[in-house]
């Protein structure tokens, strides 16, 4: 018996990184999982490859692998209507949707002095809209059943300035205070809303070449060595970064029967690096 048996999860950006990390984790207690990914016109400010169609098979049978049924859905975040439809599909193929978690993002870096429309708007666009059309499609059906769990995925950027991050910082800030008021609207239906803020994880968000060398414009040919040294620091606990699979434990836990009234609120899974910025 998993915690999660007979229940639906879509996961966003669940072709790899975190999302497939979910994925696997909410397979694994039992539950059914779509997994949402590879938007068709990537960002063009973004450097690094996103999620492809090969990685987002791999997910959907690494789930049924684990004996759950899975969905992989072409999809992009940030438009509204292939988000309802990601959700009708859902329905229709898996069953009421109980689970929902908003993960899709891009990263890019450069100052606000300097910053370009088109970079600003690229990572609004899918960090803060993408969560916004993403909860939006999922809450009819999660009020008219009156039941449903919603985490949207924030960073510990969103506690904090972040140079070279502004745009990335304003719209995960931006999905708190979404989070917050919906979880507001939404409590009399049963419906939690939170949100996770992750340090930095293991992912080709990060380690990836194209973000290793802005990231480390002095060194030639950064390795994730290098990127381990430069992040370390931040972290009280001395690791450079944590795992996909910690953030995912934090996911389980809110949507558990542990958390039925843990809403609104931001859990954060940073090695301790929150103790030195916030409340
Ligand atoms: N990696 C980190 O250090 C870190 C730290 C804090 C928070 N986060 C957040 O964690 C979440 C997961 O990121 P990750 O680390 O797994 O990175 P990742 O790049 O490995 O995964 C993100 C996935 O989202 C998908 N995606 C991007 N734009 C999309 C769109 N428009 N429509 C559909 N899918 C889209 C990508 O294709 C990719 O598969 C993101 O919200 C990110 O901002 C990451």
């Amino acid at each position: 018996m998993g915690r999660f048996d007979g229940k639906v999860v879509l996961i966003t950006g669940g072709a790899r990184g975190q999302g497939r990390s979910h994925a696997l984790r909410f397979a694994a207690e039992g539950a059914d999982v779509a997994v949402l990914d590879v938007p068709a016109r990537p960002p063009a400010s973004v450097v690094y490859p996103l999620g492809s169609a090969e990685e987002l098979a791999e997910t959907a049978k690494a789930v049924e692998e684990l004996g759950r049924r899975a969905v992989a859905i072409t999809a992009d975040v940030r438009d509204p209507a292939q988000l309802t439809d990601a959700v009708a599909r859902t329905v229709d193929e898996l069953g009421p949707l109980d689970f929902c978690l908003a993960n899709a993002a891009v990263l890019s870096r450069g100052l606000i002095a300097e910053m370009d429309d088109q970079t600003w708007r690229d990572v609004i666009d899918v960090n803060l809209t993408g969560v916004f059309n993403t909860i939006r499609a999922v809450l009819p059906g999660m009020i008219e059943q009156r039941h449903g769990r919603i985490v949207a995925t924030a960073s510990l950027a969103a506690r904090s300035g972040f140079p070279y991050l502004g745009h990335y910082a304003a719209a995960k800030w931006g999905v708190i205070g979404l989070v917050k008021t919906v979880a507001l609207e939404v409590a009399q239906y049963g419906i939690t809303v939170n949100a996770v803020l992750p340090t930095s994880v293991d992912t080709p968000m990060i380690t990836s070449p194209e973000i290793l060398r802005s990231m480390l414009p002095d060194v030639e040919n950064p390795t994730r060595e290098d990127a381990a040294r430069a992040f370390g620091s931040s972290n009280a606990i001395p690791v450079p970064w944590v795992e996909p699979a910690d953030v995912s434990g934090a996911m389980a836990y809110l949507c558990s029967d542990d958390a039925r009234y843990v809403t609104g609120e931001c859990l954060t899974v940073t090695a301790g690096a929150i103790a030195r910025n916030s409340a």
